[in-house]
């Protein structure tokens, strides 16, 4: 995996592929408002109705995507959201999930005002949960009920990085 690079119109449409259904778009997105049937158009609106959310993708040896993050303000100071983390399907399971969020990281810490990285996550989302754990997050708060999918209710996550972890790991 080479160094992210911003999204561009048809990365998007490659990113919402990878997503096959409601579940996993929340799974994936959480509150972040995007409806199902997704598609990459609300990706980009995403992105054009805020300006400071930095969406990046980790481009394969052809260029074509492998990998997908956002970077935000996370409405604290000298703190920033990490979230939209996705590999392509068929990509998984080989080391481009940590590859992607260190990438992520480097370019996050690469501001010398920021202080921490936090992140959401569903409880249930053990392999994610374990991803971020190996770089250095720790577990923050916990949020019973935090979004309800069909009949059930999903607990939610908050996990948080500061930088002298970071430095350390
Ligand atoms: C979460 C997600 C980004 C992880 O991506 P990934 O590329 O599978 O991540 P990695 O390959 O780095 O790690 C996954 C597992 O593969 C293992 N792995 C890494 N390289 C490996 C290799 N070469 N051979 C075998 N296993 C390997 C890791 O140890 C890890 O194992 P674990 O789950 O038992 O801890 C991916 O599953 C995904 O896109 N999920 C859907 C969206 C989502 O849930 N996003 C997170 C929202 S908070």
């Amino acid at each position: 995996m080479t160094a992210l690079r911003p999204l561009t119109d048809a990365d998007a449409a490659v990113i919402a592929s990878w997503i096959d259904s409601g579940d996993a778009l929340v799974l994936w997105s959480g509150k972040a408002g995007f409806t199902w049937p997704f598609d990459g158009g609300q990706l980009l609106d995403f992105r054009a109705a805020d300006p400071a959310r930095r969406l990046l993708v980790a481009p394969g040896p052809d260029g074509r995507p492998l990998g997908h993050v956002m970077l935000r303000p996370d409405g604290t100071p000298r703190s920033l959201r990490l979230g939209l983390v996705l590999v392509a399907p068929e990509f998984r399971g080989r080391g481009h999930g940590e590859a992607l969020v260190r990438a992520a990281l480097d370019a996050a810490f690469a501001g010398p005002d920021v202080e921490r990285v936090t992140l959401g996550v569903y409880a249930h989302n053990h392999g994610a949960r374990r991803l971020y754990e190996r770089l250095g997050f720790r577990e923050e708060e916990v949020h019973a009920g935090s979004v309800q999918v069909g009949e059930t209710w999903w607990t939610s996550v908050t996990m948080a990085l500061s930088r002298p972890a970071w430095l350390s790991g």
